[in-house]
């Protein structure tokens, strides 16, 4: 059953950049990994609070195609986190209704990552509040390559295109267009996410550091998202 909603107005899907990790730990002579870590905390505190509210879904950036040009060092701690991550979820949401899935590319993880993602999916599966969509190993121009491959092998041909059947063939098959994008960390673009789904949506910025957000940097994003006039290219 979903649970009652607090604020008015909510938008149906809200994505996140996570972003700003590395300079809040510079801030603070820490490693750039103590910055990921704290990230990912904060993570799972405000999926935990957007099922509260009663978003629907939210999906949040965790690792790019681009971020593989990292130095290794970065990685390996990324990836050992995102395994970490994983498992501390799987019990942190055991009692909460929070269905779990990834988007992007699974090819160039490491296997014990992939039993992680499906372990995690497979148990939060039943569970009807907020969708959680991670995004690991995910970029926009990697995806329509992946998508517009599969059209081809699948022999469709050139008049059947159109929008639902590339949307059909993303990632994001299963999830409504995003309402909302939110990149803190003073950084003003999308850094090849959701490229084609967000082509919509409304953008919020903001300097805050991720590992520093809170639930009122994102009530805020809701509340000027409700100020914005959605035309979608028509008039009104
Ligand atoms: C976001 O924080 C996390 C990932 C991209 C994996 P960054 O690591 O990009 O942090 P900054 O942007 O360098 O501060
Ligand atoms: C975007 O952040 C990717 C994630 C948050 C996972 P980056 O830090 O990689 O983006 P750029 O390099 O500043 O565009
Ligand atoms: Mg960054």
């Amino acid at each position: 059953m979903r649970k009652k909603i607090e604020i008015d107005n909510l938008p149906n899907h809200i994505a996140i950049i996570m972003d700003g990790n590395g300079r809040w730990a510079k801030k603070r002579g820490l490693p750039r990994s103590a910055g990921h870590r704290q990230g990912a905390k904060v993570v799972q505190d405000i999926a935990i609070a957007c099922d509260k509210i009663g978003l629907a879904y939210l999906t949040v950036y965790a690792f790019s195609t681009e971020n593989w040009k990292r130095p290794q060092k970065e990685i390996n701690s990324l990836m050992s986190l995102i395994r970490e991550f994983l498992e501390d979820t799987e019990k942190k949401f055991d009692k909460e209704n929070i269905r779990i899935q990834t988007i992007g590319r699974t090819d160039r993880l490491d296997s014990d990552i992939i039993k992680g993602i499906k372990r995690t999916v497979q148990k939060n599966k039943h569970k009807t509040g907020l969708t959680f969509t991670l995004a690991i190993d995910y970029g926009s121009r990697d995806e329509i390559i992946h998508a517009t491959k599969k059209i081809i092998d699948n022999n469709i041909s050139s008049e059947k295109i159109t929008e639902d059947l590339i949307s059909s063939y993303l990632f994001t098959n299963q999830l409504p267009d995003p309402d909302l994008v939110i990149r803190p960390s003073g950084e003003q673009r999308l850094s090849n996410f959701l490229m084609w789904q967000a082509s919509y949506a409304e953008l919020w910025f903001s300097n805050i550091l991720w590992p520093d957000f809170k639930m009122k940097h994102l009530k805020e994003a809701i509340k000027v998202y409700n100020q914005r006039d959605r035309r979608y290219g028509g008039v009104k």
